[in-house]
């Protein structure tokens, strides 16, 4: 898969749930949250494109897991972070037939996807909410079958309990696709034409998984794609259009219109649907922060990358080329020192460091940590 063709995306915001608030530290109510289900793009797929359609090749995962497991990266991606946060397990890509575990929520989330149908995936959010309705109906007729003798039943500890699915974490992290798919197809005017219709179509989803009784949303807002290294490599419109960190500025642009008519858009809908809490986080401002200080931090310039290769065309990650004698495609040898992974996707350290930063509210509107992401600001 050309890796230009998985560009990624990011979104979540606030409101009036006080089903299972426990009292934490200091006076902060933490919500207990069962189970996570998560939406996305490349940015937090954990193994859908792997079982759908081709595997993620090595030298992927290697810095954590060994081996590539589904990730477009070299070890654990934001939603990873979420999950240990939130000391709940990893998530099971819904689309893996082996080895998956429920209990606790799974991963929609696919490489390449977008919020629109039409993009370079088919599996765009509209598909991925169609399989989580799918997914929760069909788990929780086998659940209710199985009972009673079910929780000794090695099958149905690995169902999700049907109760929790309105005490879940809902997090999504889509749209970059879209603008990604935009720019590469037609220009920036008309990618910032789409984006009502691009935030029409996300809200439908939201509106679907709340009418499944989904109540809490942690919203990701996409990223800053105008730095990403490839977009920087493939733009046409440089060098003029070069911000001080080498980034693109009229892609930037487009992407920060899309997040605040994002936010827009959710305050409309916590108008719409009262029972829902969203939290937004600005993973925009995240990312660009860690880019911008890169150098202070320890990371070499923002602009290169770890695994894969350009060399007038694109060597994938996992791909080698040799040209004239020289091998192009090797990876790094110190990838904790690379913010990105492969042009594309952060690394691993670069995820950390942006979950250090958003997990704890300082990027969230509301500014309520994961933990605490059942209450509306109002409720804190
Ligand atoms: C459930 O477990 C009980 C006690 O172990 C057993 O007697 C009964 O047959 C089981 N029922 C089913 C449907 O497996
Ligand atoms: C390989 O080397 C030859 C001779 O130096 C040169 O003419 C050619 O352009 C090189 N090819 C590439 C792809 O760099
Ligand atoms: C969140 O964590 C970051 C990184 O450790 C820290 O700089 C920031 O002050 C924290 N913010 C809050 C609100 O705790």
């Amino acid at each position: 898969m050309d890796p230009v063709k998985l560009l990624l995306g990011f979104l979540v915001l606030g409101s009036v749930g006080q089903l299972h608030m426990v009292n934490g530290h200091g006076g902060t109510r933490v919500c207990k949250f069962p189970a996570i289900y998560n939406f996305g793009d490349s940015n937090s797929d954990t193994g859908a494109i792997s079982a759908a359609l081709s595997e993620v090749q090595p030298p992927n995962g290697e810095s954590f897991f060994g081996s590539p497991s589904g990730r477009f990266c070299d070890g654990r991606l934001l939603v990873d972070f979420i999950a240990e946060k939130l000391k709940l397990p990893l998530l099971s890509p819904y689309l893996d037939s082996l080895g998956t575990n429920f209990r606790h929520g799974a991963n929609f989330a696919t490489g390449g996807s977008s919020i629109r149908p039409g993009g370079y995936s088919p599996f765009h959010l509209g598909i991925q909410i169609s399989q989580f309705v799918r997914f929760k109906s069909h788990s929780t007729a086998l659940y209710t079958q199985l009972t009673p003798n079910a929780t000794s039943s090695p099958f149905k500890s690995k169902l999700p309990r049907p109760k929790d699915f309105s005490k879940a974490l809902y997090t999504i992290d889509i749209g970059q696709n879209d603008l990604g798919y935009g720019f590469q197809h037609t220009t920036p005017e008309k990618v910032v034409a789409s984006i009502p219709d691009i935030l029409g179509q996300l809200s439908e989803a939201i509106h679907k998984l709340y009418e499944e009784r989904a109540r809490f949303f942690w919203v990701h807002n996409t990223g800053p794609i105008g730095c990403l290294p490839y977009t920087v490599i493939y733009d046409k419109s440089k060098p003029g259009s070069l911000d001080g960190n080498g980034c693109v500025k009229p892609q930037n642009a487009v992407a920060q219109e899309f997040n605040r008519q994002l936010k827009d858009k959710l305050l409309q809908l916590k108008k719409t649907l009262p029972l829902a809490v969203f939290t937004y986080v600005n993973v925009y401002s995240a990312k660009y922060e860690l880019i911008s200080y890169a150098k202070d931090l320890g990371f070499v310039d923002p602009l290169e990358f770890c695994c894969g290769s350009y060399y007038g065309y694109h060597i994938n990650c996992g791909k080698k080329a040799i040209v004239n004698g020289t091998v192009y495609g090797n990876p790094c040898k110190n990838p904790s020192k690379h913010i990105s992974w492969d042009g594309i996707h952060y690394s691993q350290a670069a995820n950390l460091w942006v979950a250090d930063h958003i997990l704890n509210g300082s990027f969230s509107e509301p500014p309520v940590s994961i933990g605490e992401a059942c209450h509306s600001l109002k409720n804190v």
